[in-house]
């Protein structure tokens, strides 16, 4: 296995998906955004730099926005659909403006007599503000901070720091106006309303609604390039876009990351998951460590140990797709509320899936099946035990343990000793996989109890690499050569294994480890 190097844009690309999620934006936003916001760098005639920092203010515009979701929610009740309507508002007009937190808070509170919510939405208009700055300066500082943390440079965080600044200096948080509002927010800003416009209205509202902004929320030359070439840059638009043309649309040199720099990019989104709300605060970190020690503990290969930790940090990355507000109650959910959450698996794997090259597949594949089980009772695949591997087994113990020792609105944390005897009832119960519990409850420090049940899936660890190696087409001679076995006993080795895994053939094993979940 070489260094890994990993095109630094596939994470920006997850990272977008996971944010075009949270805020209620339509498929491939960001992305589009990114295509349309290069082609007003075309037209507008910009330097390399300025197109650089074009490409990511349109991909990471919105990193920072999770964070303090839960205040967004108490305050206006649904945040999702709250930023859908913020999308195409101009928020430098007091009127459009009111008109959208007044449909916010009438979405909150369904039952009020007409003078209550009258009342209501005059005192959260008047509110509003001390609201909604603190909040959105956060955004600015959080998107600055994962920026930096995942490498970016200082101009480009600078940028990031001025999400809802505007031309006319009626933006958030600081009112900055004109030049001192960075031309790539300039672009992005434009080119992002375009596009929320263009969906919510058509193309010939959309171009109306550009012109009448030009001068307030936009500066006017760009406003007037724009609607000049706007046919022809809005071209495709409506359509998702391949990953491949973000890649090429990234200016040279290509950022690419190596392994730490993976690491410090998994963990920058984890913690951008996490800020959603008080509750799961450091939840991806506290998964990804047990599951990490889980895996070394019963020796699952090293690149197994890494998907599984980077899956862990992600896990519920598809989890923004569910608005705070939900997640924050304590009463049960709708039947249409548990089945969008329960699609919180999918969510995450389509997010990881830019993820290119057999790493980003095993980790995505992971994220799918964190809340599978072993009896075909989790969820959304229903998937059972023989579409579970050690990894996912792993994952998916260490998730439930931990989430159990954590608070939710509906429950109170429980203790380590509850947590761990919940997760062994799932065992009993056919749900876990019983090392993969222990092997979790020893990473958290618990009594260990000796597993009579068989290893991970019935494997060894080093059965588990022949078998995949056998599945990527190597003969079993070939197998033993890679995993040092000694050529005179590679044969009686491979036989062994082969009968303890019930097939004859070298297809046969190949198939099993398919089904087993062995090779992502
Ligand atoms: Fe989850």
């Amino acid at each position: 296995m070489g260094p890994l190097q990993v095109r630094r844009a596939d994470f920006l690309m997850a990272l977008a998906y996971a944010t075009d999620l949270a805020t209620g934006h339509s498929r491939d936003f960001a992305l589009r955004s990114c295509v349309l916001g290069m082609r007003i760098a075309d037209v507008a005639g910009v330097d390399l730099q300025m197109r650089r920092s074009i490409w990511h203010q349109a991909l990471l515009r919105y990193i920072g926005c999770n964070a303090d979701s839960h205040l967004l929610a108490a305050a206006w009740g649904d945040e999702i659909a709250l930023r859908k309507e913020l999308a195409r508002t101009d928020m430098g007009n007091k009127a459009e403006l009111g008109a959208a937190i007044g449909r916010a808070i009438t979405r909150k509170f369904p039952n009020l007599s007409t003078d209550e919510l009258a009342a209501a939405i005059a005192s959260g208009l008047a509110e509003a503000p001390q609201i909604n700055i603190p909040i959105l300066s956060g955004h600015c500082e959080v998107a600055q901070r994962i920026a930096e943390r995942i490498g970016l440079p200082d101009d480009i965080r600078e940028n990031l720091g001025q999400l809802y600044e505007r031309w006319d200096g009626k933006g958030m948080p600081r009112g900055l106006s004109g030049e001192a509002v960075k031309f790539p927010v300039r672009v992005v800003t434009l080119a992002q309303d375009a596009i929320a416009l263009h969906e919510a209205d058509g193309q010939e509202i959309m171009k109306a609604t550009i012109a009448n902004r030009a001068g307030g929320g936009y500066e006017a030359p760009l406003a007037e390039l724009f609607l000049a070439h706007a046919d022809q840059l809005m071209v495709g638009l409506d359509q998702p876009v391949d990953r491949a043309a973000i890649l090429a649309l990234e200016p040279q040199p290509h950022a690419v990351i190596t392994e730490e720099g993976c690491n410090e990019a998994f963990l920058a989104i984890a913690d951008m998951i996490d800020m959603r709300m008080p509750f799961t605060f450091g939840h991806s970190r506290a998964v990804a460590s047990l599951t990490e020690a889980a895996c070394k503990t019963v020796g699952l290969p090293p690149a197994d140990t890494r998907a599984a930790k980077w899956a862990a940090l992600t896990h519920d990355i598809g989890e923004l797709a569910v608005p705070v507000a939900t997640w924050m109650r304590s009463t049960p959910l709708t039947e249409r509320e548990t089945d969008a959450a329960h699609l919180h698996p999918y969510h995450g794997e389509r997010a990881l899936s830019p993820l290119g090259g057999e790493e980003g597949k095993a980790v995505a594949a992971l994220v799918l099946r964190h809340h599978e089980r072993l009896d075909g009772s989790g969820y959304h695949r229903y998937a059972k035990g023989n579409d579970l591997s050690p990894a996912a087994r792993i994952l998916a113990a260490a998730e439930a343990f931990q989430t159990a020792r954590e608070a939710r609105p509906y429950r109170n944390a429980m203790t380590d000793v509850t947590a761990a005897a919940k997760v062994r009832a799932g065992v009993r119960e056919g749900k876990l996989c019983a090392e993969a519990v222990e092997a979790v409850l020893t990473a958290a420090g618990q009594p260990a109890r000796r597993v009579s049940a068989e290893r991970l899936g019935g494997l060894t660890p080093r059965e588990i690499e022949v078998l995949r190696l056998i599945a990527a087409g190597s003969t079993a001679k070939e197998a033993a050569r890679q995993l040092d076995i000694a050529p005179k006993t590679a044969d009686n080795h491979i036989q062994s294994l082969y009968s303890k895994i019930g097939v004859k053939t070298r297809a046969g094993a190949a198939l099993f480890a398919l089904e087993r979940g062995l090779v992502n």
